[in-house]
């Protein structure tokens, strides 16, 4: 402090606040007076130079330690940008401080830890910086300390800005993504939405299938993110709709065989809407609309495929369509009772349905008499 410029002279305004000073060393293009310096020495004369020395200096955020067991405490609460630390102290030693400090990472990296030491020994500087001392820096506190503090704390703030633009650049990546994602999935529902919007103009079936489907996919082992890839997938099952003329599709009453023909090309139309898409939502789509009509005995459409053959998901998707066909009223039909429909499934279970699925969807009956309810529709 005997190096200390006449420019640096102190002005007091009252005898608490000492106003920054002009100071010798080049000013930093950086906002670095207003990171935390901890100043630990066990000489309470030496903490309090310093701390002047630093606040003359324009460092509006310093706090002093004396007691070296107290650091540790004050390094949680305080949070400092930076530790200027003495390695000789009674109680809990420098060293032993260091390595401690050095563990504790706030923000993105280890706080920076500044050795400020009366011993000039290599062998205690090795040692320091082998503990993961920024810097060593001799006694006393001179203007070559402050330089050195200066270049720690300047190194610390870019540290620090370039971490928070990093946080800001993926939050934004996180942000677009999920704008994304949303935006993928109220497609998805939409073009479900449209293929179910002549004979169901809610869209609730659309809604329910999804989650029933959904259950039934937890049910049959599959993670949370993939039954609800498969219950999203669902909702584009009878997207094929939409090549079938209003006047089959909406006519009250029987079918004749030739009108029937035309509705079971919804398969294949829809299956054909979904060709050769590249994500893994639409692929599962594309088999769930070929293949929702199969039936387990082999007597249903487009392929009259049979038992395993029909693919699984396809198989779980029948069971739950047709459960939410019979309970919902349609233009040409009153809804059945809930204990009507379960009966039909069991009675089904091995013709038109595969067996484990319909275990499967008995062993969700709660959930899907939850999901019944609540849709209110
Ligand atoms: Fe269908």
């Amino acid at each position: 402090l005997d190096q200390e410029p006449e420019s640096g002279r102190r002005h007091i305004e009252n005898n608490l606040k000492i106003e920054k000073v002009e100071s010798p060393l080049e000013p930093s293009p950086l906002p670095i007076h207003a990171q935390k310096i901890l100043v630990v020495d066990d000489e309470e004369s030496v903490v309090r130079l310093i701390a002047r020395v630093l606040e003359r200096h324009g460092y509006k955020d310093v706090l002093t330690a004396t007691d070296s067991s107290r650091v540790m405490e004050l390094v949680h609460s305080f949070q400092p940008d930076l530790v200027l630390l003495d390695l000789n102290m009674p109680k809990v030693s420098g060293f032993e401080l260091l390595e401690q400090i050095h563990r504790e990472v706030i923000d993105f990296e280890p706080i920076p830890v500044v050795v400020l030491s009366g011993e000039r020994a290599r062998v205690s500087r090795m040692e320091a910086l082998k503990l993961g001392a920024s810097d060593y820096i001799v006694k006393p506190f001179d203007l070559e300390a402050l330089a050195r503090l200066k270049n720690n704390l300047e190194r610390r703030l870019l540290g620090k800005q370039v971490h928070a633009q990093k946080m800001e650049l993926e939050e934004r990546v996180r942000e677009r993504t999920r704008e994304l994602e949303e935006a993928q999935l109220e497609t998805v529902f939409r073009l479900g939405l449209a293929s179910e919007y002549r004979d169901d103009d809610t869209g609730a079936h659309v809604v329910r299938m999804a989650l029933y489907v959904t259950a039934l996919a937890l049910a049959s082992g599959q993670d949370k993110m993939q039954a609800e890839l498969t219950g999203l997938a669902a909702k584009l099952h009878d997207i094929g709709k939409l090549g079938i003329p209003d006047s089959i599709l909406l006519k009250p009453g029987r079918l004749t065989p030739e009108e029937f023909d035309v509705i079971k090309t919804h398969t294949l139309v829809g299956a054909k809407i979904l060709s050769g898409a590249k994500t893994e939502l639409l692929q599962l789509a594309e088999v769930i609309a070929l293949n929702h009509h199969e039936k387990w005995d082999g007597s249903g459409y487009p392929n009259g495929l049979k038992g395993s053959e029909i693919p699984r998901v396809a198989r779980m998707v029948a069971v739950c369509d047709v459960f939410d066909a019979l309970t919902s009223a349609r233009p040409y039909k009153e809804a059945w009772s809930i204990e009507r429909a379960f009966d039909l499934l069991k009675a089904e279970s091995g013709k038109h349905f595969d067996p484990d699925m319909v275990d499967l969807f008995f062993q969700q009956e709660v959930a899907i008499l939850a999901i019944k309810a609540s849709s209110g529709l």
